[in-house]
């Protein structure tokens, strides 16, 4: 599909594969297929940032290649190796049969048969469908060294893999990298990109967000899961639950045939939005009766 000509179409092109995207991730999105520049996406987590390049990927009928970083990610497992095992292989065999010609093993060895292609290799390939999508994940979990190499890459999109020579995208990936802020990304990578913040969505986004991913929860009982949680998100708690807790709470209820949210049946089911033992134990009993009626009563005010 070719890309959207649109701020607008972005929203719907989007919005078709269930995402929900606010007009401010919409702009930095389009400008960011426009411009062929990285698109960077920081916040806290389960709040779509993944979710945005598997639903590009799906609305522009791109292929999704993903690298998932890692403390100790290196080059290599980023952008090739070479199969060690298959190589001793074909020594062995080649020893065994007594056709060791070490110039013509050597070429073969270090040739395409052997070479495992990871994510960045991968994306700078060609594709039928156009670009493929290059998601780079949680980047703030890898180290400095390793984001200085990425800048290279991301700058001229080609690899040297020296016994092969140099492979060169014939049209860059669209990329996205995304952060959780656990550390600063370094300044010149982020200049290299657009940058946008994912925050919480305000409460008729997220209404909006439950409403495409889980139609079957009623308007009444998605209203008072939106609002609980995004009450919940103002106390002071140290893992505030995101989007992605919000769907897996309603799923919950939905299982339970839950109807309507008391204190009772918010407090059995908390470990879907709370994933920590000291937040539930603080929340658990009258705190949840306070933040239900607090929701129970922003809801009537709206
Ligand atoms: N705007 C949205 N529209 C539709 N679904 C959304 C939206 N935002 C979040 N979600 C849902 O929330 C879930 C979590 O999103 P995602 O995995 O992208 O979060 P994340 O920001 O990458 O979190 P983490 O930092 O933990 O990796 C997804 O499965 C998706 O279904
Ligand atoms: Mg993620």
């Amino acid at each position: 599909m070719t890309l959207p000509a649109s701020i607008d179409e972005v929203q719907e092109t989007l919005g078709a594969t269930g995402y929900v995207c606010g007009r401010a991730l919409a702009t930095v999105v389009f400008l960011s297929l426009r411009l062929g520049r990285p698109l960077f996406l920081e916040g806290e987590a389960g709040v779509g940032k993944t979710e945005i390049a598997k639903a590009l990927s799906a609305a522009l009928g791109r292929r999704l290649i993903r690298l998932q970083c890692y403390e100790g990610l290196d080059a290599s497992s980023a952008v090739y190796e070479w199969n060690f095992p298959a190589q001793m292989i074909a020594i062995r065999t080649a020893e065994a049969q007594g056709s060791a010609d070490r110039d013509v093993l050597n070429r073969e060895l270090f040739g395409p048969d052997f070479l495992i292609e990871r994510p960045l290799l991968q994306a700078m390939r060609p594709d039928e469908h156009g670009a493929p999508i290059l998601l780079i994940d949680e980047l703030d979990r890898t180290d400095e060294p390793f984001e200085a190499f990425l800048l290279e890459a991301l700058s001229d999109f080609q690899v040297t893999i020296p016994e092969i020579g140099t492979i060169k995208a014939p049209e860059p990936p669209i990329v996205i990298l995304t952060s959780n802020r656990t550390r600063e990304v370094h300044d010149a990578l982020k200049r290299r990109c657009l940058y946008h913040w994912v925050d919480y969505p305000g409460f008729d986004r997220e209404v909006e967000i439950l409403n495409a991913r889980e139609p079957d929860v009623s308007e009444t009982l998605s209203r008072e899961i939106v609002a609980f949680v995004q009450s919940l998100r103002t106390e002071d708690i140290f893992k505030k639950p995101g989007v992605a807790e919000t769907i897996d709470w309603a799923k919950c209820l939905l299982a339970l045939d839950v109807v309507d949210l008391s204190p009772e049946v918010i407090s059995d089911t908390l470990g879907a939005i709370l994933k920590y033992q000291d937040d539930i134990a603080k929340i658990e009993g009258s705190e949840a009766k306070r933040i239900l009626e607090e929701a129970k009563a922003t809801i009537e005010a709206a």
